[in-house]
């Protein structure tokens, strides 16, 4: 999906409900969209003969779990998700991951390598005092309201030209 801003959303290629939920979203993280082109309207793989999607330019990964973000970072691809965020790095494409993870799952040490590894590799992993700040195990309901989208969408803004309006 490729969104740029401006008052009244254009489309092209949508499912309506899909459309619906997209503008709703970026509302809610306080941004605009003026025109949104949806790629790939499957998450799976496409077959043979079907044309190839065009490069992202950006990617996000919010809610970042700690079993995604892991597999990731290991360079595991068993999901359609997956296999584009394994080669996003390598591609050059910004990446900006959002963790939503407890302080049991972050203070692993798988989940803590990953992080490193990922930040190694160019990914911008918001994680820390004033991004995402774990919550105590049994804790997430509580938080899920101020989930920090916004830091996720300034991030891959701060990297990405000006979009044309
Ligand atoms: C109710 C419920 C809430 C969960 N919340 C989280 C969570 O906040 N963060 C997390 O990393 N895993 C959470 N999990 C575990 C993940 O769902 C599980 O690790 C799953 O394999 C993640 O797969 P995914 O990374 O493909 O989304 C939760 C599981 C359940 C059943």
């Amino acid at each position: 999906m490729q969104v740029t801003a401006s008052s009244s959303p254009r489309t092209q290629n949508h499912e309506p409900t899909q459309v619906e939920g997209h503008v709703l979203a970026f509302e809610y993280f306080g941004a605009v969209p003026g025109r949104i082109r949806y790629d790939n309207l499957k998450p799976e793989y496409r077959s043979p003969g079907e044309l190839k999607s065009p490069q992202a330019d950006a990617i996000i990964v919010a809610p970042g779990t700690f079993n995604t973000i892991n597999k990731w970072a290991n360079g595991i691809s068993d999901t359609y998700a997956l296999g584009i965020l394994a080669e996003a790095p390598g591609l050059n494409i910004p990446v900006v991951a959002l963790p939503f993870v407890n302080s049991a799952l972050a203070d692993r040490a798988p989940f803590k390598d990953s992080v490193n590894t990922l930040r190694s590799e160019g990914v911008r992993i918001l994680l820390g005092p004033g991004e995402f700040e774990p919550h105590l195990p049994g804790s997430g309901g509580d938080r899920i309201s101020d989930f920090p989208w916004q830091l996720a969408i300034a991030s891959v803004s701060d990297q990405l030209p000006a979009p044309e309006l």
